[in-house]
């Protein structure tokens, strides 16, 4: 898909397709009124006929609109003026590109991003209409044996903006908001493939070709090298199964040699059967998801190297399985940390904390600025949360702000949840320095104060975005978040 900025008036375009906001009750956007007067009132015309109420997301098309040059006119609902903000104009721009996938149009003309969104300039309109548009258009078709769909014939999309000035500004906004959908597509893309395909194997392979590709660094710790470092706990987790795990740290270089990284760890379980602590049969096969965030991981340094931000970032991916197996950690065993503290394993099914907390000492040595673990943790920050913010908890209350409001940008949003020392007695055990579970109360916080216990050295923010990182039902299928999060962060931490 190809994206360009243009200012012209809406009759005039000679395209496939113009798109054309319309507001609730039945109500034109300039560029509307614009081809109206020029088609004499004929837009206008269908709206008192009730054909188009102008609710948000609903669509549609019109053919040989007079005095038109475009081949086609589709109207986007765009709810009530009143409450047309960032993420309803976000709606309707995904609607629209949604509705034009079924159309024969080549290219099309989207104003939408001439309407005023409160608080944010055409930078961000842009950038998020890009995203939006590419997000709409994604499918994952790797694994047909016979693609179905019919190809879709939409190669380009012009958004319009209403002054020259804003020219450079959107053309600056396609490459980032192009960043920014392309580690989507990466993240979604190694989310949705499944447990036998994606291995921790696969896992270090994509690392390396995405160094290749992008100019990063890959280095991939073998078990051995593990053994080393004294990882106990995360060699535990792996113990229970027949792929080798892996270590893969990714760096990016764009800052100079002395500045201090930002470090992003992503859990990467690529299949969680919940070991000896076995998960119920439901839904298991949604398992294959517990690595989005490496995925994730992979997809914000891709972006990054991408839009060659002047800024140190490490990407740190712990890779293993969690199967039961005759070898497999059992209830009650005791191993020992990268750190040195002991932990007793009172749930195999929490895993994701076993291998992070190795992990997250391993980043120590980097002497970062932050680090930011990302990780499918808990099923009670499902509960919640629900499916639309991913939790935040931080040791530091300014990284906490940041985060916050890189997720307030880009529509890809966080909550934050205590990490209050109270919790952290859940975790006592008779036998260990710890456990690894805390009870059913607080089941996100406690694994979040478990995260806590091995990152005392850094500035440090965990977000668990169980909830987030994939949908179920008959929409199934990755999210690609918290890629753009992650992205907006790191733009805002390098400007
Ligand atoms: N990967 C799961 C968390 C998960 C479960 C994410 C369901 C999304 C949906 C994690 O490894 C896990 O199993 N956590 C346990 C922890 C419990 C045993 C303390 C959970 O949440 O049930
Ligand atoms: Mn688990
Ligand atoms: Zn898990």
């Amino acid at each position: 898909m190809e994206f360009s900025i243009k200012i012209g008036s809406p009759e005039k375009q000679r395209a496939a397709c113009v798109v054309i906001g319309v507001f609730e009750p039945r109500k034109l956007t300039m560029a509307g009124e614009l081809i109206d007067s020029a088609s004499a009132g004929y837009l206008k015309e269908i709206l008192r006929r009730g054909d188009m109420e102008g609710k948000l997301g609903s669509t549609l098309l019109l053919h040989h609109v007079p005095n038109t040059l475009c081949e086609r006119v589709l109207l986007v609902g765009l709810g009530k003026a009143p409450e047309f903000k960032d993420k309803q104009y976000r709606d309707a721009v995904a609607a629209a590109i949604k509705a034009l996938n079924d159309t024969g149009a080549t290219d099309a003309v989207v104003t939408l991003t001439e309407l005023p969104v409160k608080r944010r300039d055409t930078g961000w309109k842009v950038e998020q209409a890009v995203v939006a548009a590419m997000e709409s258009m994604y499918r994952f078709t790797q694994l047909k044996s016979k693609q179905d769909e019919p190809p879709r014939p939409l190669r380009k999309i012009t958004l319009s903006v209403s002054q020259r000035n804003e020219l450079k500004l959107g053309q600056e906004a396609v490459q980032r908001g192009m960043a920014i959908a392309h580690g989507v597509h990466l993240a979604k893309d190694l989310g949705n493939l499944p447990g036998n395909i994606c291995t921790p194997t696969y896992l270090a392979e994509q690392a390396r070709s995405l160094a290749k590709k992008h100019g990063l660094k890959a280095e991939v710790l073998e078990q051995k090298d593990m053994e080393k470092l004294g990882m106990g706990s995360l060699l535990s987790v792996s113990k229970g199964s027949r792929q080798p795990p892996k270590l893969i740290i990714l760096h990016y270089q764009g800052g100079n040699k002395k500045q201090k990284p930002i470090v992003l760890v992503g859990k990467g379980i690529t299949f969680d059967a919940g070991g000896i602590s076995l998960k119920p049969a439901a839904e298991m096969d949604e398992m294959k998801y517990d690595m989005c965030g490496a995925a994730s991981v992979f997809g914000t340094m891709q972006a990054v190297a991408e839009l060659h931000l002047p800024l140190n970032v490490i990407g740190i991916v712990p890779a293993c399985e969690n199967l039961p197996d005759g070898n497999a950690n059992k209830p009650g065993d005791v191993v020992t940390s990268m750190s040195g503290q002991t932990i007793e394993i009172l749930n195999t099914d929490a895993e994701g904390r076993l291998i992070l907390c190795d992990a997250l000492t391993y980043a120590e040595r980097f002497d970062p600025e932050a680090v930011v673990d990302i990780a499918t943790l808990t099923g009670a920050c499902v509960i919640a949360l629900g499916h639309h913010a991913s939790g935040l908890f931080s040791n530091n209350d300014a990284l906490a702000r940041e985060l916050t409001h890189a997720g307030e940008f880009s529509l890809d949003r966080v909550w934050q949840l205590p990490l209050w020392d109270d919790y952290q007695e859940q975790l006592k055990s008779n036998f260990a320095d710890m456990g690894n579970i805390g009870g059913r109360a607080g089941g996100s916080i406690t694994a979040a104060c478990f995260l806590s216990r091995f990152t005392k050295k850094f500035d440090w923010a965990h977000l668990d975005i169980a909830g987030t990182a994939w949908k179920s039902g008959a929409q199934k299928g990755a999210t690609g978040r918290p890629v753009a999060l992650l992205v907006q962060f790191l733009v805002q931490k390098a400007g």
